[in-house]
Order: C-alpha cells, then structure tokens, then sequence
C-alpha cells in the first residue's frame, strides 16, 4: 500500500438553495468530519475543503419563483450553511464558495488547458429556446409529457415517476416553465468533451485497479455505467448564471456544472492555502497526496467518472484514491423530501436540542447508510440516546467518578505511573485500538462506534463484577485497583472517542483533569497516583417522552399540509356523466364482515329496494353509529362479489385531513331514492 504524506478531504458542496438537513449529513458530511478528525489526532497533514454549490438552473428556477436575485438566494444560505455546519461542529478547513473570483479564474484556466489540448468537440445542436424569455432553456426548464411513462410534468432531463434520465427533445408537448409558451427549436454551439476516448483508460482505473478498493456500492455504479459505454457530453450551457466561458466565440455561455463545482475543490484548496502559508499545489498534485471525496450517492458517477476524467484529462493533478459514498438515509418510513418539507433540519435540530450535537452525531453514525439506505426515527433516537448513551457510556463514567470521589476525595490512588492491572481488560483496550484505527482507515464509521461502545460495556462490567461498593472496607487496596483501572479506561475512552463525539470528548478530558493536547492518539496515556480529578458531570442527559412526541407531531403535521389533492381527472361529456345512477339510501342494518379487517356490510333502504352493499370503510365507523345514517349510492353500479357476499352498489365517501374516511350525506334528510343530479 502506498504510504501517503498528506490528506485532502472533500465533501460535496451542497447547492446554496436550501437549508441542511440530517440526510445531508449522514450522508456526506459527519462520515468526512469523523475521518478528518481521525487523521488529525493521527498527526498527519490534512486538509478539509467544502463550500457553496452557487450556481446552476437549480438556484435561478428558485430566484424566479421568489421573484429575487440568484445572489441574494446564495448569499442567504451560504450564510446559513456555514454557521450551521461550525455550531454542529464539521470541522472544515474552509468552507468556501463558487462564486469568488478565485473560483471563476480556477474553472475558467482548467476549461482553457482542456481547450488548448484541442480535447473539445464543438458541435452545433438545436436545442429549446424560449422566445418570450429570449433565451435557452435549461433541461429543467422544460416540463413535458414522458414518453417512457406519459407522466404530464416530466423534467427536460428526467421522469421523476419512471426515473428514466430524458432528453429535452424527448419530451411529449414540451412547455417552457419560464413563460409557460411552446419552446422553439434554435441552433447553438456547444464544447463537447468525448468521454468516450477515456473509457479503456476507466476500464483499467476503475474495473480493474479500484475493484477491491471502492465500496461495493460505489464500484457496482461505476462499472455499470462504463458497460453502458460513455458518450460525449457537452461542457457548456447557454445561461446567465454561471462561470462565463472564456472563449470570445461564447458570448452568453457558462461552464457546465461538471467543469464548475468539482473544481470549486481546488478553488476552496487555494483560497485555504492563500490564507495558511501552504502550496495549494502540494494537494492537489503530489503523489503522496491522498484524495478522498465524500459524497451521497448521486453524486457517486460525478466523482467516481467525470471528475477523474477531467483530472486526468487535464494532466497535472492526481486522481481520488477513495469515493467512500453513502447511501440515502430516510426518515420515518418516508424518503427524505425539502419540497415536501418532510425533513429533520440540521438548525431545527440544534434549536429544538441545544447542546446535543454529539447525541445526533453518534446516533446519525449508529444508523449510517454506509452499504444501503437506512431510517432514522425520533423512537430509535431517543432509544439509542437513552439505551445507549445515558445507559452504558454516561453511566460508566459516572459511576467511577462518584466511587473515586467518594472514597478518595476524588485522588487516584496509590503513587507512580498507573497500568492496567487486568490483562482483560489491558487486552480489550488493544483490541479497540487496532479495531478503531482499521474501521476509520476503511471508512467503517458505523463498525468503529460499535467497538468502541464494547469497550464502554467492558468496562462497566468490569465495575460490577468487582463490585468495589462491597470491598471498601475489607480490601481498600482492590477497590484502589479497581478505580485506578477505570479511570485509566475513562481516559483511553476520551482519546479515542474524539472523531466521533468531539464535546463529549472535551467533557471527559475537563473531568479528568487532563489536557487533549497532552494525549497521543498512539501514545500510552500518563495518569499518576495522586492525580486529582475534577467533580463528575453528567456527559448526557435522557431524552423525554414529551420531547420525542413533540417532534413526531411536528413532522405528521407537515405531512398533512403536503399531502398532496389528486389532480383532476380527463374530461368527460355530460353523456358520460348521466349514465352514474347517484341516489340516497338510508343505512338500516349494518355489521363487520367476519375476517375482513377493512369490510363493514350495509343494508340499505333505497325506496325502491333495499339492498346489500359491502364498503371498506370498517376502520373508521362502529357498524351502530352508521344506522339511520343518510348516504349517497352509486346505484347502477354492477354487482360485485367481496367475501362471498354480492355487493349492489357503492356508497360515497371523502378523505379529511388525516386522511380517514367520512361519509358524503345529505345536508337535511330526504327520501330515500332521491336522484343526486
Ligand atoms: N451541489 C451538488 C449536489 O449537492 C454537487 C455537489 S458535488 C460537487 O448534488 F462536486 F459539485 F461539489
Ligand atoms: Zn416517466
């Protein structure tokens, strides 16, 4: 294996048109924290370099809607995002934005060394363009009808019903959601890059060399998207928001996001080196230098083929050795949604729980999305928050502080460098440490907090079983040993807890009276006998039912104001509408059918007949409150045998807010068989 001499770490930098939220962080963002951290205790020269995603159709689409600038969108959340990640505590070297004019410079050469190689195509092509808006349009500017699946708001670039990627040309009636007018077809210029030359050198990158490197996950898209064989793309757009293209002959043109946010990478890397005193070059060109991006998975093609291609194609910089992606993470049952505000938000988080950012750190972690999607919900945070960090971790710590403060006034006792007197437990300290350092060399975060949970529980066995509450008087000498070897485990746990909960970490240090700084990660920990330790402080506190409920009803809450009102259905004629035989019935007997859990039998008096009608709507009626009741029957409909009963017909019924049926009824009583017209 290569040994490398210094680090850059990226994490995707997020679009600034949007707050954070937890699958944003569990995703990208906390595993690079964690790694980071872990590199720097390790001594070894990193660097950390996020920023603001600033430019692209998704951030105009939102300016226009809320009739402002693209700036003053960016300006908003980059400022909003930056604090948010500082008070969560990602340690970014930088986080930086794409909009500086060290970003525009750095795309704008990157573009010009591609284009003197003579590497572009350019290539005209007829693309939509909206003459009441004068100007091209964007793929998502385009909404249409998808051939694939005939979904009537598919986007220029993709379905989101069928998830077939489209073209803009593609689309069934295309509309313009600028001007909502038909686009026309206009001839445009555009800068190619032909992927396809780089595929036999991905083949031998990517296939051969990363296979057992990569993540499973990570590998499988990678080689399944150059089996699918790759084409040439266009590196340019006609847009006004954007990295201008710095050709005379591209008037009007910006650089496509390929050529743009990645390498607000390497701009952010400058900027951090600028400030420093470091050779930004040493980063991103060395190779000795190590290159791990940190994404989600749909960024996983992004980096793991386009990026490296351009890298490579450019010619100087070194390629990633590591795209450790995540998978998505979902929340109570629902996929993650911003639009449909179906979210825990990373500042909501931070208000609702202050002080708690390691409670959601080690809980995002646990439940990591490292190999397939995962779920959070509030139950299982509060569960793991209670279970296992109040239960095991706080209550290990707390205990040995009170014991030692209780009978030593808090002095470790005995004199001289103390050792682990118990070879288990010498041994299971050994253990954890090479486990840990494997995990987080290997992007193992979520098997990493496991094995350093199990030394927790080592530990708090170790306390029981020695019971030393029992021994004070008989044998002070053991109850000495005891403590001094869980105070020793106290600090072994505050080292090695750090890259993954950083204040708790500062806590138990400030109670052991030591400083972080004079502990090595790889160097055995110093305690003397005589050593004083400072009082015993909660490191958590249990989370409440109440604050738990508070949450849940937050989100169901949402979820009521986004559910979303069918839209109408096709255009019928009078004729067909005439044909439906509506009538009020009378409900004169009713009762559940046996075994069916949704099913409740009505009779009906129709004035003319009276007649059996089976309806689903078991779950939200008593079979006696229905008797006497007003309905509406559909009446010619063709019976329909349910549960070996014959059903005549079907009775009415509406959905209210929480989505629980209610009857449609007549506002004043009528005759039974009154025609509904
Ligand atoms: N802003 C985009 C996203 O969040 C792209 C981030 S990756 C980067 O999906 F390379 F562009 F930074
Ligand atoms: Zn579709």
């Amino acid at each position: 294996m290569t040994e490398f001499k210094r680090y850059t770490v990226t994490a995707a930098l997020p679009y600034a048109n949007g707050p954070l939220h937890i699958g944003h962080i569990a995703g990208a963002y906390l595993p690079a924290d964690t790694y980071v951290r872990y590199l720097r205790l390790k001594r070894r020269e990193v660097v950390f370099v996020c920023g603001s995603d600033e430019y692209g159709a998704a951030i105009t689409m939102r300016a226009k809607k809320e009739g402002i600038t693209p700036r003053q969108i960016i300006d908003k959340y980059h400022t909003i995002n930056k604090n948010a990640f500082e008070r969560f505590g990602i340690s970014f070297d930088i986080y930086h934005r794409t909009s500086e004019p060290i970003h525009t410079e750095t795309s704008q050469n990157f573009f010009l060394k591609l284009h003197q190689q003579g590497l572009f195509e350019v290539q005209e092509s007829e693309q939509y363009y909206d003459e009441q808006a004068q100007q091209f349009l964007a793929d998502r500017y385009i909404v249409g009808t998808c051939p694939k699946c005939s979904n009537p708001k598919a986007y220029g670039d993709q379905c989101e019903k069928c998830g077939s990627s489209l073209s803009p040309l593609e689309l069934i009636n295309p509309v313009s959601t600028l001007s909502g007018t038909k686009p026309v077809l206009r001839t445009t210029k555009h800068w190619y890059l032909p992927m396809q030359q780089f595929e036999p050198w991905l083949r031998e990158w990517i296939v051969h060399e990363k296979q057992h490197q990569w993540k499973p996950n990570v590998y499988g898209q990678c080689k399944s998207w150059i089996e699918q064989g790759l084409q040439p793309r266009s590196m340019t757009r006609d847009l006004d928001w954007g990295v201008p293209v710095p050709l005379p002959e591209a008037q009007g043109k910006v650089l496509y996001v390929w050529l743009d946010a990645p390498i607000g990478y390497i701009s952010a890397t400058k900027e951090w080196a600028k400030n420093n005193g470091k050779n930004w070059e040493d980063y991103w060109k060395r190779t000795d230098t190590k290159l791990v991006h940190f994404i989600g998975k749909d960024n996983i093609v992004f980096h793991c083929i386009i990026f490296p291609i351009l890298l490579k194609a450019h010619g100087e910089f070194i390629l990633p050795t590591d795209v450790p992606a995540n998978e998505f993470l979902n929340l109570e049952g629902d996929k993650i949604s911003t639009s449909r505000n179906w979210a825990v938000w990373l500042e909501e988080y931070m208000n609702d729980f202050p002080q708690r950012t390691d409670e959601l750190r080690y809980v995002l972690t646990a439940i990591s999305p490292e190999t397939g999607d995962s779920e959070f919900t509030w139950r299982d945070f509060q569960a793991r928050v209670n279970n296992e960090l109040v239960a095991i971790l706080g209550n290990f710590i707390n205990r040995v502080w009170v014991l030692v403060h209780k009978y030593f006034e808090g002095k470790l006792p005995g004199s001289g460098t103390i050792h682990f007197s118990d070879q288990s437990l010498q041994q299971a300290v050994e253990h954890t440490f090479q486990m840990l350092q494997e995990s987080l060399e290997s992007y193992k975060f979520k098997q990493g907090l496991n094995i350093l949970m199990d030394l927790v529980r080592d530990g708090n066995k170790y306390l029981t079983e020695g019971e030393p509450w029992k021994k004070i008087d008989s044998a002070p000498e053991q109850v000495a040993d005891i403590l001094n070897n869980c105070v020793l485990l106290a600090a072994h746990l505050a080292v090695y807890m750090q890259p993954y909960l950083p204040n708790t970490a500062v806590k138990l240090f400030q109670m052991l009276n030591i400083s972080p700084n004079d502990c090595y990660w790889d160097a055995p920990i110093a305690l003397n006998g005589g050593h004083q330790l400072s009082a015993p402080q909660l490191l958590f506190q249990k989370i409440e039912d109440a604050a738990i409920e508070q949450q849940i009803q937050k989100l169901e809450k949402n979820k009521l104001m986004h559910t979303a009102v069918a839209p109408f259905k096709e255009p019928i004629t009078y004729e067909d509408f005439a044909k439906l035989d509506i009538r009020i019935a009378t409900v004169v007997a009713c009762q559940k059918v046996p075994k069916a859990k949704k099913l409740l039998q009505l009779t009906l008096d129709t004035g003319i007949d009276q007649r059996t009608v089976v309806s689903g709507i078991a779950e939200y009626f008593e079979p006696a409150s229905l008797v006497g009741k007003q309905v509406l029957l559909v009446a010619n409909l063709a019976p329909r045998e349910m549960r070996g009963i014959v059903s005549q017909g079907m009775i009415l019924t509406a959905q209210d807010r929480d989505g629980r049926l209610v009857l449609v009824s007549p506002e004043d009583l009528v005759m039974s068989g009154s025609q509904v017209s």
